[in-house]
């Protein structure tokens, strides 16, 4: 048999209403606060993500899609592909190649699959889907204002409260300027220099290779080494640290709570001043339901003009499994409201009813004439109708339709012309 492949999954109903409920009201969320959609292909030239997110991070070193795509013709050149792990860079490729910096400032968002190959577990597949946005434009534009990051912040907050989940903490840090980071690294590196060989192996290779990472470690033994580092916020010059002072300001203002995380410095390279999370207590280990942050230089990294730029990426496999702890996707399933019972020869019929029906905006599930009256009800019991219809010649001819509801029992006969009006009742 030939099964899904490891860290992939189908997605079936009834647990895709969950997901279009979700979507549903990030939609109307993006709406309010005029972000539009962008949509970007699932794969690229191997090199954006090499550029963009960085040739150091897991992310590229280790878990990407990669193939060689053979040229067509001997003038062609083959050429490297990979399927997306992100969006971001993606997102930025399109703001350069369009000059989407003629349109000012930009607020963009999408939602897709993405693609890492990591170790599937519980909230973590190869194949995984995120929602996320992007406020990305010329600094003229306002693009590098701390009311940027607060505002994405504050809808983030909204979103979550929207969809009913509220035990969501968020993590916020300032990693700094990129300059900062250089001196920051530095620091780090050297004070890593007497203590590493005392830590386990992933720290031990990023010591040398990106010693912001070591930050993200976590092993219990290595924790007290870890606290005993310098710390970002003591490397932010007066920019970034008003910035970072005047995000915080506004959320307060406006009634976001949040947490200060010295050590938050996620897994991607791009990242300069706000980083943050959202990380929810029912997920476990995989609990981080999203990330982001600003990343004023991504643009200029991968040809562009200046582009200060911030966003974040929700896993919606993860936030889809924190609605799930609650509630079902029942509840947001809409059952059908009747379901059509065709007596012998009437298939015809009960497809013109249901036409009409539908055409009210009715749900409707349309049997088949070949089921005995018993088979229908079992049918319609088992599609969770609220009513059953009867098709017969006899109710044809007199346009007088019998109606029963399946929970109560109740049965009436209803003129054809008020079928769509008693049937919503
Ligand atoms: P990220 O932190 O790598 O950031 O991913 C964002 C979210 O995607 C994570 O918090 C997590 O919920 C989800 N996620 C990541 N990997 C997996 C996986 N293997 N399975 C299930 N869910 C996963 C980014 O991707 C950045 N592009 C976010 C961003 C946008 N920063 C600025 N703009």
């Amino acid at each position: 048999m030939i099964k899904a492949i490891r860290g992939t999954r189908d997605l079936l109903p009834p647990d895709t209403a969950l997901w279009n409920f979700v979507e549903g009201v990030v939609r109307d969320v993006m709406r309010t606060y005029n972000f539009q959609e962008i949509r970007t292909p699932i794969f690229e030239a191997t090199e954006l993500f090499a550029r963009g997110v960085g040739e150091e991070t897991d992310i590229v070193a280790k878990e990407m899609y990669t193939w060689e795509d053979r040229s067509r013709a001997a003038s062609e050149k083959g050429q490297s592909l990979t399927l997306r792990p992100e969006n971001t860079a993606g997102v930025v490729r399109a703001y350069i190649e369009h000059k989407l910096w003629d349109r000012g400032l930009n607020k963009l968002y999408y939602i897709g699959p993405q693609f890492r190959r990591e170790r599937p577990q519980k909230g973590r597949y190869r194949q995984f889907y995120q929602i996320g946005a992007e406020v990305i434009g010329p600094a003229s534009s306002g693009s590098e204002s701390p009311a940027r990051d607060a505002e994405v912040l504050e809808m983030l907050a909204t979103l979550l409260d929207r969809l009913g989940i509220t035990e969501w903490n968020l993590e916020l840090n300032s990693v700094g300027s990129s300059q900062e980071r250089v001196k920051f690294n530095e620091a780090l590196r050297k004070a890593l220099e007497p203590v590493k060989d005392k830590m386990c192996a992933d720290c031990q290779r990023r010591a040398t290779t990106n010693p912001l990472r070591v930050l993200d470690c976590k092993v219990p033994e290595d924790q007290p080494i870890i606290e005993a580092l310098p710390r970002i916020t003591d490397y932010l010059e007066e920019d970034s640290r008003k910035h970072f002072e005047a995000v915080k300001e506004i959320l307060t203002k406006v009634g976001v709570p949040f947490t200060l995380n010295s050590r938050l410095v996620r897994g991607l390279d791009y990242y300069t001043r706000t980083a943050f999370e959202f990380t929810h207590g029912a997920l476990g280990a995989q609990n981080a339901i999203l990330g982001g942050g600003r990343y004023d230089g991504l643009s200029e990294a991968l040809g562009g003009p200046a582009a200060p730029g911030i966003g974040f990426a929700i896993g919606e496999d993860r936030l889809v499994m924190s609605l799930q702890e609650k509630s079902s996707a029942d509840s947001v399933l809409r059952k059908p409201d009747v379901y059509i019972a065709a007596m012998a020869g009437m298939n015809g019929e009960a497809a013109r009813l249901a036409r009409e029906l539908r055409r009210h905006d009715l749900v409707v599930e349309l049997g088949d004439d070949g089921f005995r009256l018993k088979k229908s009800f079992e049918a319609a019991t088992k599609a969770g109708a609220k009513y059953i219809l009867i098709v017969g010649e006899n109710e044809v001819n007199s346009g007088s339709f019998a109606l029963k509801n399946l929970a109560t029992g109740e049965q009436i006969s209803v003129p054809r012309t008020d079928l769509p009006q008693k049937i919503r009742s």
